[in-house]
């Protein structure tokens, strides 16, 4: 790992860094809340909200598309960059649910007249938006682009058994974006890591699956769907406790900053008990948790921008602020970022 990371940095070669000068969100109107979900299966408000620490969560009606809401949420982050949709010259759409297997980039791309950039989709899970801002970097740093729109988006909603109590609770809808532009003087992501294991795919899968069709003789086709998501979620939560402190630590270490430095955590919203549990690993205050759960439960890759920017419209980030991101799902995946918030 120390070697790529390495080999990352003398790429870097252009004198060109990357800042992060503007965010947006959208969520779907319709809110389901614990008390809801308790008129479906065998929970309580009680159990979800001790657990997880979620009350609510919004979920994406049929007008209301993955596109259309991650084009929402792009719009936003333009505005506040202070840049049009012309000047981009990359997008980045984070998700594991788009409305088109083809992809949904280009979509966005099209609504939001995005014509001089070039649009493709990143599949992580909830790790999703962490790595496409990482692979952003790369493009900006070795100057071949200056403008990049990523966008992490997820309509889970879509994609649940709704009479399994275990997994229908957790989830919600939503989409997220920054705009990540290169600068000249200085760099303000300050050290990533990125990492996937293989063997605990079975943990989380949203698998498809299909039925054999006789074509011609000895040859069948495959047809079939996508099969609702299953979760260990016991593994899950040991895996997420165990991997992320320690993401975020070498991050640290390659920042040369300690946790002291730290001004905000801002980690995949899956559950407020694994923020918390993390928080105390790398003893980091639980008020510098930023922490938009409550409200919008787990989001998938929508989660990590959409509590950024929910922060940052409230005032509690401030441009130069120091903050240590991490995501986390299936794969599995996880990865961390340490930044500096805005251009200043
Ligand atoms: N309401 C009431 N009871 C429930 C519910 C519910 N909604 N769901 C499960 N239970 C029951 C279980 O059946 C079990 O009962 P039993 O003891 O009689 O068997 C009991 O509650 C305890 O179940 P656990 O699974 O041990 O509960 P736990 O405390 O581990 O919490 C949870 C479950 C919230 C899923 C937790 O394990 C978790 O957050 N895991 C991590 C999930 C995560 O991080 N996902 C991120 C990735 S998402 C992505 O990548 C797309």
């Amino acid at each position: 790992m120390l070697v790529n990371y390495e080999r990352s940095k003398t790429l870097n070669n252009t004198g060109k860094g990357i800042a992060i000068t503007g965010c947006g969100s959208a969520a779907p109107e319709a809110v389901l809340t614990n008390c809801h979900l308790s008129q479906i299966v065998e929970t309580s408000d009680e159990w979800i909200n001790s657990r997880t620490g979620m009350r609510n969560r919004h979920i994406a009606s049929q007008s209301e598309s993955l596109s259309q809401l991650s084009a929402t949420a792009a719009q936003k982050a333009l505005a506040m960059a202070g840049i049009s949709a012309i000047e981009l010259d990359l997008i980045i759409l984070a998700t594991s649910t788009p409305d088109d297997l083809f992809g949904s980039a280009c979509k966005v791309q099209g609504l939001i007249g995005a014509s001089n950039a070039v649009a493709f989709d990143l599949t992580a899970a909830c790790s999703g938006f962490v790595f496409a801002l990482i692979t952003a970097a790369q493009f900006i740093r070795t100057g071949v682009y200056q403008n990049v729109l990523i966008i992490g988006a997820d309509v889970l909603s879509r994609w649940l058994d709704w009479s399994d109590r275990s997994s229908c609770v957790l989830f919600g809808d939503g989409a997220g974006a920054v705009v990540c532009q290169g600068i000249s003087n200085g760099d303000r992501l300050l050290a990533f890591e990125m990492y996937s294991d293989g063997t605990q795919n079975d943990s989380l899968n949203l698998n498809y699956q299909s039925q054999s069709k006789s074509l011609v003789e000895n040859i069948t086709v495959e047809s079939g769907t996508y099969q609702p998501v299953t979760m260990n979620g016991r593994e899950v939560y040991r895996f997420a406790v165990a991997k992320v402190p320690e993401a975020i630590g070498k991050a640290m270490f390659h920042a040369n900053i300690t946790a002291e430095d730290i001004d905000w955590l801002l980690l995949h919203q899956a559950n407020q008990r694994i923020m918390d549990a993390v928080a105390k690993r790398l003893k980091i205050p639980s008020e510098k948790i930023l922490s938009n759960i409550a409200e919008y439960g787990n989001t998938s890759a929508a989660s990590i921008p959409l509590a950024l920017d929910a922060a940052v419209r409230e005032g509690k980030v401030k441009p130069g602020d120091t903050i240590a991101t991490s995501g986390f799902g299936a794969g599995l995946t996880w990865g961390a970022a340490i930044f500096k918030w805005g251009s200043e």
